[in-house]
């Protein structure tokens, strides 16, 4: 097949991370090794490529769809059927609890629509300056470094934008709320992996049997945080923010006119806090990786700030002005989607392409694969933000690329994400090129997210 290569001018493509295929089928005890280290490590080739497979672990059914109608079919068309899966609520709810993530029907209708104005056009316009002052203070951070050292770039990302989510949706910029979730999020995805008795969907005392762990521990000082927040908004309700955070208090049932109770409102906050931070800050460090790899793509996006921005602190009006920059995330996040899988429950038997699906039966729904499927993408592992041009994009299956989901379910946070992903790379990029530390092993690993394994050393230089 040829391949016209847009991108690079003709330079060889390098060779992007990615984690070992295993060559062999995996053995039970390989298998749930694997699965527990780096869950994109258990795929097969044949995996990427397959529109449905059904993988078998004792009673447990589990169908992995690859295919944007079945897909679509799923998330969307009869979405009613589908319910998340057992398996999502033990990794989340031990720490997020039953939040707009993991909550299903009637309570996560009523939610959802409490928080949906916190996230539409106008609301994200209005953060706008708040992303990019947090962006700003950012460079001003690097400028005062000196000249020539590498820092972990991942953990730059995720520090600008828990700040971003504590400002925007809690009005709070308290450090101690920044340093207590990024302590708790590193350790919450190192010590919630599934097992066994997870798979099997056994009662969750068994899965626990023999594990020092205690997830629910990690939040301890995160709750007492959240609560003195709250404490706070009572000491004083008249001048409160009119925040997310003021909205989940002040939310009233259309039926019984009553409210949320303290812990559905802790765990709103604990789920925005942990949904709305992590996860663009592995779009924005993957897209680092991608550029400092690609200097031609680089050099394109350059010029597209320079022409439009000149220097200037980027505008949300002006987002608009700057598609390359857009395509440029988008192809990142259809390499390296943080949110790797998606998984749902069948609450009743359906027909997936052809496939009798039964009630009970697990369906996972892959980003990572799908993103990489080479019978929708053309040469899959080579980045190229071309893909992502409006006229190309039109011609795209929709379900073909799903980093933020698709249906009833959809991201809440699309919008802000990509505002957000869009100021932060647009601040940084006219002032700093970010080179990646010379050796450094750059490794995705499948966890709840999509995350380097090592973390992202990277020298920035001043343009
Ligand atoms: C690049 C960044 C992001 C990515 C890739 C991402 C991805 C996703 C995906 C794939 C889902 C659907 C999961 C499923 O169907 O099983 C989802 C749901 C969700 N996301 Fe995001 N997200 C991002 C940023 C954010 C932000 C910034 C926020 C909040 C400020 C947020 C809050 C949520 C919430 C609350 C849900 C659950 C929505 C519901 O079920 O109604 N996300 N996200």
């Amino acid at each position: 097949m040829s391949v016209t290569n847009h991108g690079e001018a003709g330079a060889a493509a390098p060779r992007l991370a990615k984690p070992r295929v295993p060559e062999r089928p995996l053995s039970l005890l390989q298998f749930m090794r694997v699965l527990r280290d780096n869950s994109l490590a258990t795929y097969r080739h044949e995996a990427y490529s397959a529109d449905i497979l059904e993988r078998r672990l004792f009673w447990k059914r589990t169908f992995f769809v690859n295919e944007p109608s079945a897909i679509k079919h799923i998330l969307l068309d009869n979405a009613a059927n589908y319910h998340k899966t057992e398996i999502t609520r033990r990794l989340l709810e031990p720490g997020l609890g039953r939040g707009l993530l993991t909550s299903e029907d009637e309570t996560w209708r009523r939610h959802r629509r409490i928080m949906a104005p916190a996230f539409d056009h106008r609301s994200i316009v209005g953060y706008a300056p708040i992303m990019t002052e947090i962006a700003e203070r950012l460079v001003a951070e690097w400028d005062s470094r000196p000249q020539g050292t590498a820092l972990d770039v991942a953990a730059a990302m995720m520090h600008a934008t828990l700040h971003i989510i504590s400002r925007t949706m809690f009005s709070s910029d308290s450090d101690d709320i920044v340093d207590i979730v990024e302590k708790g999020v590193e350790r919450y995805q190192a010590e919630v992996r599934p097992g066994l008795a997870d798979l099997l969907e056994l009662p969750v005392w068994l899965s626990r049997l023999g594990s020092a762990h205690h997830p629910e521990r990690i939040f301890t000082e995160f709750d007492r945080a959240i609560d003195r927040l709250l404490a706070a908004r009572e000491r004083d309700p008249a001048s409160q923010p009119k925040d997310l955070l003021a909205r989940l208090i002040a939310a009233r049932d259309e039926e019984t006119g009553g409210g949320m109770s303290a812990e559905e409102v802790r765990n709103q906050v604990v789920t925005i806090f942990m949904a709305g931070h992590e996860t663009t800050a592995q779009a924005l460090t993957w897209t680092w990786y991608l550029l400092s790899q690609h200097p031609a793509v680089e050099a394109k996006l350059h010029a597209e700030l320079g022409a439009v921005l000149g220097g200037r602190t980027p505008r949300h009006e002006q987002l608009g002005q700057l598609p390359y920059t857009r395509m440029v995330i988008e192809e990142a996040m259809r390499l390296y989607p943080p949110a790797h899988t998606l998984s749902r429950t069948a609450m009743g038997e359906d027909e997936v392409l052809g496939r009798r699906i039964p009630k009970g039966a697990q369906i996972m729904i892959v980003p990572w694969l799908l993103h990489r499927n080479p019978r929708l993408w053309q040469d899959p592992e080579r980045f190229d933000p071309e893909r992502f041009a409006p006229d190309r994009a039109a011609s795209r299956l929709r379900f073909a690329y799903i980093p933020f989901g698709a249906g009833p379910r959809i991201c809440i946070g699309a919008a802000f994400a990509m505002a957000e992903a869009m100021l932060i790379l647009t601040t940084v990029a006219q002032r700093y090129r970010l080179r990646l530390k010379p050796g450094f092993p750059v490794e995705p690993q499948g966890l709840i997210t999509l995350r380097p394994r090592h973390g992202m050393q990277m020298i920035p230089e001043r343009r």
